[in-house]
């Protein structure tokens, strides 16, 4: 029998055979993905392949046909109240491509807010807490800025101090860059570049290819629903096994072909302004 040390330890996220359709359309055909504590984890693919909804199984928003989602030992594909959403919720941080602050909040209090609210802090501990974050993600001088004076890169460095204040078990990032000015992208990759360094196990969405290779321990490519391949990055990314991988990362990494899908994720950004359910509980 191997000792406690040599055990490996279990997988902090583990979805297998996760089938979801909605209405008579077939999104997830049997996923199996494992996220171990410390991972950063990337899922790439093709528009429409499952990717978003993968995250909000995770989160417990999407609730699939047949299968099983494991978040720390709960039953992700199985909460029966509300009570238990929230709960799983304020372990799961979720940074969206829009960023989705509340605008009629200062920075500082887009931090303080939920903490407060949903943790029960108190607030000048987690004001405290929410100037240390800010610190973190160079952006102490904004705390009294409101959403709309910031950039967008700097907007979306506020939403990861943000989700960072909730001291979530995990992190998961959907396009975090993908609505950004060119010129934006690179702080906040450095951000998340810093938070894996860190050891915050994160899941992340994302058609930045060099990017996904280097923080990334594991690499996930979707396609139409069903996990086409899974491996290491340098292995993925280098040496995929799978013909419909290469094709992918062929044309995901082609300069011409890879301006018109960022016009299009930008535009389809640009027409979401819905509140995300995923922020439901947390705002006022
Ligand atoms: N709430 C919903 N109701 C009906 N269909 C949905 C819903 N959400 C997603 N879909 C469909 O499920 C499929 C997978 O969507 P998903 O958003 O997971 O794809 P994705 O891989 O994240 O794509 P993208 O790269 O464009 O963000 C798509 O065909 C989409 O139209
Ligand atoms: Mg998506």
């Amino acid at each position: 029998m191997p000792s406690a040390e040599s055990r490996p330890a279990p997988a902090l996220v583990r979805l297998r055979d996760v089938h979801l359709s909605f209405g008579a359309s077939p999104v997830l055909k049997g996923i199996d993905l494992d996220v171990f504590r410390g991972q950063a984890v990337t899922i790439i693919g093709p528009s429409g392949s499952g990717k978003s909804t993968i995250l909000r199984c995770i989160t417990g928003l999407l609730r699939p046909q047949r299968g099983t989602i494991e978040v720390d030992g709960t039953r992700a594909d199985l909460l029966s109240s509300e009570r238990d959403e929230i709960e799983l919720r304020k372990r799961v941080g979720f940074v969206f491509q829009q960023y989705n602050l509340f605008p009629h909040l200062s920075v500082l209090d887009n931090l303080v807010v939920a903490p407060v609210r949903i943790l029960g802090r108190d607030k000048a501990s987690a004001k405290r807490t929410a100037y240390e974050l800010l610190e973190k993600v160079r952006l102490a001088d904004k705390a009294h800025a409101y959403p709309g004076q910031l950039s967008g890169g700097q907007q979306q460095r506020v939403a990861i101090a943000r989700a960072l204040a909730m001291q979530p078990d995990l992190i998961l990032f959907d396009e975090v860059t993908s609505a950004l000015d060119p010129e934006t992208v690179g702080e906040v990759l450095t951000v998340i570049r810093e938070l894996v360094r860190d050891g915050m196990t994160c899941v992340l969405v994302t058609h930045e290819m060099r990017f996904a290779e280097e923080v990334s321990d594991a690499v996930y490519f979707t396609e139409s629903g069903v996990i086409v391949e899974h491996g290491p990055a340098n292995r993925v990314f280098h040496a995929p096994a799978n013909p419909r991988t290469r094709e992918f990362l062929a044309r995901a990494t082609d300069p011409a072909q890879r301006a018109q899908h960022a016009q299009g994720r930008a535009d389809r950004a640009a027409a979401r302004t819905a509140l995300p359910l995923e922020l439901r509980n947390f705002a006022i």
